[in-house]
């Protein structure tokens, strides 16, 4: 009997959960199941109270020669670390403490002016760092080589190709050279699961509402690029555009596809 009821109750609660799901609007829809296949390759979002430092998924030196051992030491092991304790610091003792973080970039538009910029750039370049480091992986293990599947078809129908002149590697290389100073180059799915590719300054994510993003860049990461000089300047100094080149070679385009497969699938069920 108490069985019964229990599964009764759970029977209901899916249904609850699913209306939810498909009363929420097409875009949040899609940021769920995003969030949620984030979650599935180990990066928990969705995580609440203090955060920690997520491990990278393969050695210091497992992307070399494209970006070196030291330099990715450095960013995860201190820049990344440094978001995460000051984040944990501006969040404890508020509303926000036990919160996820996709839903604290969420809220950002309410957030106290006195918490709002601390908030914004510390739990943003957590966020933004640990899909970064997911969305690479070694050259010919798991990185490099080229888009497939829908994901492919998808790109050519946006940008004209793949790597052809003028194709998707340009026009993602022009917009992550042109951010001036510190930022993000992306390749999101916006609203209608259009791909675009744009850029957030500072630690902006396409995650926060348009107003923090920028104009046209809030939607659903699909790949992101750090251009802050702190990902490239020990081996690659002032040429920001070679290691944009030398990026594709360590690109995690299953990981892409699956955000992007995930992320259209929402689409559909928000139709
Ligand atoms: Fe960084």
């Amino acid at each position: 009997m108490s069985n019964q009821i229990t599964r009764r109750q759970a029977i209901a609660l899916t249904t609850v959960a699913a209306g939810a799901v498909l009363a929420a609007p097409r875009l949040a829809s899609a940021r769920s199941r995003a969030i949620g296949l984030w979650r599935e390759a180990g990066l928990d979002l969705q995580q609440a109270g203090e955060f920690t430092l997520p491990p990278l998924p393969y050695a210091n030196n497992a992307l070399e020669p494209h970006i070196d051992a030291e330099t990715m030491e450095i960013h995860h092991d201190r820049h990344h670390k440094a978001y995460i304790d000051n984040a944990n610091k501006a969040l404890a003792g508020t509303q926000y403490a036990d919160m996820t973080s996709d839903r604290i970039l969420g809220l950002l538009d309410e957030t106290p002016d006195d918490k709002k910029t601390a908030i914004r750039n510390n739990v943003g370049g957590h966020v933004n760092h640990s899909m970064f480091w997911l969305l690479m992986a070694p050259t010919g293990k798991g990185g490099g080589g080229e888009p497939t599947g829908a994901l492919a078809d998808a790109i050519k129908q946006a940008f004209g190709s793949y790597g052809d002149k003028g194709g998707f590697k340009d026009q993602f290389a022009e917009v992550a050279t042109k951010r001036f100073g510190s930022g993000w180059a992306w390749l999101i799915a916006g609203d209608g699961g259009k791909l675009k590719i744009v850029s957030t300054a500072n630690q902006d994510s396409p995650l926060m509402a348009e107003k923090f993003a920028g104009p046209g860049a809030a939607g659903t990461p699909i790949l992101g690029l750090d251009v802050w000089e702190h990902a490239y300047y020990l081996k690659y100094r002032n040429k920001r555009a070679d290691y944009i080149t030398a990026f594709w070679n360590v690109v995690n385009w299953t990981r892409a596809a699956q955000l992007h497969t995930g992320t259209m699938g929402a689409h559909e069920i928000g139709k």
